[in-house]
């Protein structure tokens, strides 16, 4: 009895060491393991322009999942408020660490063309995400949204609330549109100014301040608070009150520009019970469907970065295997030294009438998100 007793005294720490040794092996061995399949992971470098701005959350989130469901690891960075050294830098420090593909979103598409030649030099594939990077040969493929169907949206808009077609007014607009080193701003304002230019030639649409170039509507980085300083100006230089001249419309190229309008025309006593002016948008940003809701915007478009991301997201898995990705343009895009193939996906138009059918049914937001 005693002889098993201290059996046991020997047995039982012995099994406990055995035990610990063993779970102890284990967890290196699999520590050990997932070190060895990162070390063989792919790795995509994605680097999104500003955190302060809804769409690049939403896109950065969407493109670092879908990535990742793919089996790539993501190295996801954004350039702070939109600094264009910040990305310049953050590129090169992904180009150093070898990562396979890079997915960018310029700040500014004339800036990258040094450290371009870095990633070609290393034999990184880049991929230009929404917008086009200009003066470089490095770029792979271009995904984004049909940005002068877009413009053409917001022109036609205008035209339909304002009966432009049927009515003789004439009718007073205003613009604001993105600043002329983001590619995209020449498509937005060229589509809106593609459907508006002929009844503004006839006269049924007067520009008082008569600025209708991008230099002159251009919004450095899309900041609402420039914008919102640029529709001051336009207000106290022709008087755009209720019961001063009339404003029927501002053609506003995305969402923080026509959120920085709206503060101003607020403020000079707007409101939609006076006949708020017609203004348009693009992002579906959380704070524009309330404004849709309440009737200070009147339209807004839907680019799905759930879809983009998908699209990008099988360029790199084609760049990766050596096929080719589905594209469906092979024209349009011009970017100083070629034409990059593209994948362009279909915006939709966004009223208070159906944003909850779009939005809400497609899980994009919930009811409570507003
Ligand atoms: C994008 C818009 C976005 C804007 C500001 C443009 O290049 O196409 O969707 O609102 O940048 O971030």
């Amino acid at each position: 009895m005693f002889a098993q007793k201290n059996n046991l005294f020997v047995i039982i720490p012995a099994t406990l060491l055995c035990l610990a040794l063993f779970f102890c092996c284990k967890k290196q061995k699999i520590e050990d393991q997932n070190e060895y399949s990162q070390s063989l992971k792919i790795v995509v470098g994605v680097s999104m322009p500003s955190t302060i701005m809804q769409r690049w959350q939403k896109d950065g989130a969407s493109i670092k999942s879908q990535l990742e469901t793919s089996g790539y690891a993501v190295d996801l960075q954004y350039a702070g408020e939109n600094d264009v050294s910040l990305q310049i830098n953050q590129i090169k420090t992904m180009i150093s660490d070898k990562v396979n593909v890079l997915v960018i979103t310029a700040i500014d598409g004339n800036s990258l063309t040094d450290v371009l030649k870095e990633a070609k030099n290393n034999n990184i594939p880049v991929i230009a995400y929404d917008r086009l990077i200009m003066s470089t040969d490095a770029l792979s493929y271009y995904a984004t949204f049909d940005n002068n169907k877009i413009g053409q949206l917001h022109g036609q808009f205008i035209a339909d609330k304002l009966g432009l077609e049927v009515l003789k007014g004439p009718f007073y607009l205003e613009a604001i549109t993105g600043p002329s080193n983001d590619n995209n701003t020449k498509f937005l304002f060229g589509g809106a100014l593609s459907v508006l230019q002929p009844y503004i030639d006839r006269g049924t649409l007067v520009v008082n301040s008569k600025q209708l170039t991008i230099s002159d509507c251009g919004i450095d980085k899309w900041l609402t608070g420039t914008a919102r300083a640029r529709m001051e100006r336009l207000i106290q230089n022709n008087n755009y009150r209720p019961g001063g001249s009339k404003l029927d419309a501002v053609l506003c190229s995305n969402d923080t520009l026509a959120l920085g309008a709206i503060e101003a025309l607020k403020a000079a006593g707007w409101s939609p019970s006076s006949g708020f002016p017609v203004i348009t948008g693009q992002d579906c940003d959380r704070e524009t469907i309330r404004n849709l809701i309440e009737g200070y915007q009147g339209m807004s478009v839907f680019k799905d970065t759930r879809m983009l991301a998908a699209k990008t997201a099988r360029m790199v898995d084609a760049l990766i295997k050596g096929v080719t990705p589905e594209i469906n343009d092979t024209i349009t895009f011009y970017n100083g030294v070629s034409v990059v193939p593209a994948y362009l996906c279909e915006p939709l138009l966004i009223t208070a009438e159906n944003y909850r059918e779009i939005l809400i049914g497609s899980n994009y937001y919930k009811e409570s998100d507003f």
